[in-house]
């Protein structure tokens, strides 16, 4: 039977709440600025609730949400991001990571975990790396979310989810799991330095030596496939989607989602993406479909 995941990312909840002066003293000035001069035109909430209509209207078995909901890590951002993954389902049917605008300032953490925890867990009430069974699927889900200084959209793994990473994947991989990895950075790109995910290096190893079958990632804004080395010349698709919410226009790309339909014949994973993207005219099409794996 097939299983279909979706996957949407970077969802820039709009408008920004109310801010007091108080909490702009921090990192949070430089992006409630941005905010303000730029991206409050780059993410539009009727782009985010067409494009999350047409993906409920598909009816998947589970979705994957790799960051970014909120912007400048505001105690009221996190409310309304919890409003809009209960909008999507429970954490049942629903899997978060955190992005670097999630987890923006040192309080942010505590915002995240208590606003949306439900859906960072994994089935045993674990965090980072949690793991969801659903169907043939592993879900392990990574936060790349810290705090950095102003100016920085770094993430990092650090030590302690490095380590955990690979003997969950082995297990996961026992169980003969279809292992797909949620990570908000990608753990390849051409963005520049100081948007990138500071330990990719140690990620790309461990899949190396470890493998997954996936890897789903934001942070980009782009549609894009890049191809990472697994163990014994197997290929890694690690696959970002655009901003759920871009406006049209804009310099990234246009606001979609992916969908994953994985089964299983006698020797193989087959799965195959569907790119679903919102058109000039306000519709959501499919505007491309490949084989990621035979
Ligand atoms: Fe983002
Ligand atoms: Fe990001």
């Amino acid at each position: 039977m097939t299983f279909t995941l979706a996957h949407l990312s970077d969802i820039h909840l709009a408008p920004l709440p109310p801010a007091h002066v108080l909490d702009l003293c921090s990192k949070r000035i430089t992006g409630y600025l941005n905010w303000q001069r730029k991206r409050r035109f780059v993410h539009d909430r009727a782009v985010l609730d067409t494009v999350t209509a047409d993906l409920k209207a598909q009816a998947p078995d589970h979705i994957a949400v790799t960051g970014d909901i909120a912007n400048i890590g505001l105690e009221a951002e996190y409310p309304a991001g919890r409003a809009f993954l209960d909008g999507l389902g429970t954490p049942a049917t629903v899997s978060f990571v955190p992005g670097n605008h999630d987890i923006y300032v040192a309080e942010s953490t505590g915002f995240a975990e208590r606003a949306w925890g439900d859906f960072m867990r994994g089935d045993g009430g674990e965090g980072f790396p949690y793991l969801k069974r659903r169907g043939p699927l592993a879900i392990i889900g990574l936060s790349t979310g810290v705090p950095t200084a102003p100016f920085q959209a770094t993430g990092t793994l650090g030590a302690a989810q490095l380590a955990a990473l690979g003997p969950l994947l082995d297990r996961t991989r026992a169980e003969t799991l279809f292992r797909v990895v949620l990570i908000h950075h990608p753990p390849v790109s051409d963005s520049p330095h100081h948007k990138r995910l500071t330990d990719a290096e140690a990620f790309t190893r461990i899949i190396a030596a470890h493998g997954a079958e996936l890897i789903l990632h934001g942070h980009d804004h782009l549609d894009i496939l890049n191809i990472i080395d697994g163990p014994s010349g197997a290929r890694v698709p690690a696959v970002g989607v655009p901003s759920a919410s871009a406006a049209p226009g804009t310099d990234k790309d246009d606001a979609g989602y992916h969908l994953y339909r994985i089964d299983r014949d006698a020797h193989a994973w087959r799965c195959e993406m569907v790119v679903r993207r919102m058109s000039e005219d306000g519709m959501v099409r499919e505007v491309k479909r490949e084989m990621l794996s035979a």
